[in-house]
């Protein structure tokens, strides 16, 4: 008889590729490129370190395909038609290749929008939002933005990359487009139809530029967010949530070849607690599961589901969670007992893969006591706000000092 393996460890095919096992890395932005937006040495080593960490799908950062508008000064970006970043990215997706032939890597495309940052780049938006706004983007500009991530598929399935993940969350740009709030008479504003016309007309065109299915197209959902008129509400000033729209958002990008979904909650201008759940908020984590199964529910059973925000679970201990037995409350009891029942396919590990780069392979080596559990301060979030080089500020050296330099900086009453 073979040794039975959990459900975390079992290998599961997505689309027409197989992942080893059930850990997924989300994409996070640590904002370490330089100011052409090109990897420093930091970033290839945290990707080393993520890639040798043994989770079965990497997915790669908030990666923009142009520097005129994006929310962090040292973002990633990939342009096709500048040699010298193809170069790099040519070079980094063939060393991944070759050194971890079983990890798929998938690359976040990701465009900001309104809530680029205006101090050094140009804010667009599709329906001004008060304390923020700036120019209105019309159809050609749509156009061409669509054209750019044709563009950059297509290269990046050339170069070795296993995937596309398209990012409809967090209040960015294509979250913009989707949610009620854009009542904007324009081709992708105003009813459903035109809102999630975009994002049928973007998932088509990468599809039809890159035909072989087994070059993954997926997407990152704010299964809704804190916004009145948000994602996920039922109007464009309802405070009320309704998922309607992000479950037939989803449909609809299944039937067009998207083949996984990251099921996140929350909108990144408008506070935290929904997307990254911590202490104080740690029951927000039951809603994240709550929404990746009823995704699970209404997609066909082989689109793959992934539920995320699920760091503050820990190990069970000091997660802000009371009236279980903490055995009954971690990561790992979680993940294994709603992937054994169905609710979801996968975890996806963010704020933990910055505390541990390496706890799927501590799992699978059943070596759980040497995890370094994240402990959700939301450091790293407080060092991205701040246009930090951001990293884990509870574990990671240079990240603590950089921490506490930031701490230093700020005035008392900015306390
Ligand atoms: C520092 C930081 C950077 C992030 N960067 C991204 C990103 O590039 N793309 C994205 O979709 N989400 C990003 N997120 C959100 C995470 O991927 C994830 O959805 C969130 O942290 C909740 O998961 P967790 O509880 O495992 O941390 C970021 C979050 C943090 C704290």
């Amino acid at each position: 008889m073979g040794i039975a393996i959990t459900p975390l460890e079992r290998p599961i095919h997505i689309g027409k590729r197989l992942a080893k096992n059930r850990f997924l890395i989300q994409p996070m932005e640590c904002i370490d490129g330089d100011l052409r937006g090109r990897f420093s040495e930091s970033t290839l080593q945290r990707y080393e370190n993520l890639f040798r960490g043994g989770a079965g799908v990497v997915v790669m950062e908030a990666i923009t395909l142009q520097y005129e508008s994006r929310a962090r000064r040292n973002q990633l970006l990939l342009d096709v038609d500048d040699p010298d970043n193809r170069d790099q990215w040519e070079r980094f997706l063939f060393q991944k290749r070759m050194q971890y032939p079983d990890t798929l890597l998938i690359v976040q495309l990701h465009h900001s929008g309104e809530l680029s940052d205006d101090s050094f780049s140009r804010r667009v938006c599709v329906k001004p939002l008060p304390g923020y706004g700036g120019d209105l983007i019309d159809e050609e500009y749509m156009e061409k933005t669509i054209e750019s991530y044709v563009k950059a598929a297509h290269f990046l399935a050339c170069s070795g990359a296993d995937g596309v993940d398209l990012k409809f969350c967090h209040g960015y740009l294509f979250s913009q487009i989707l949610r009620p709030y854009n009542d904007r008479r324009w081709k992708y504003g105003g009813s459903f139809e035109n809102r999630a016309r975009f994002a049928y007309e973007l998932c088509e065109k990468v599809r039809r530029a890159v035909p072989d299915e087994r070059f993954l197209i997926g997407a990152k959902v704010s299964v809704y967010d804190e916004m009145p008129g948000g994602q996920g509400h039922d109007g464009p000033y309802s405070p009320v949530i309704d998922p309607t729209e992000s479950i037939a958002l989803c449909k609809g990008l299944e039937a067009r070849g998207a083949s996984y979904f990251i099921e996140t909650l929350g909108n990144a201008g408008c506070g935290w607690s929904l997307m990254c759940p911590d202490r104080y908020s740690a029951g927000n984590v039951f809603q994240h599961m709550t929404m990746a199964k009823l995704l699970r529910k209404n997609l066909r059973p082989e689109t793959t589901v992934i539920c995320g925000g699920l760091s503050v679970l820990r190990d069970g201990n000091n997660n802000g969670l009371s009236g279980l037995d903490a055995k009954k409350n971690s990561l790992f009891y979680w993940g294994n007992t709603c992937i054994e029942r169905g609710d979801f396919d996968m975890i996806a590990l963010g704020r933990q893969s910055l505390a541990d780069p390496f706890l799927p392979q501590k799992y699978l080596e059943k070596r759980e006591k040497d995890i370094h559990w994240c402990v959700c301060c939301n450091r790293c979030g407080e060092l991205e706000a701040a246009q930090e080089r951001c990293g884990c500020a509870i574990y990671n050296k240079p990240y603590v000092k950089l921490y506490q330099n930031l701490k230093q900086k700020r005035l008392p009453c900015d306390i």
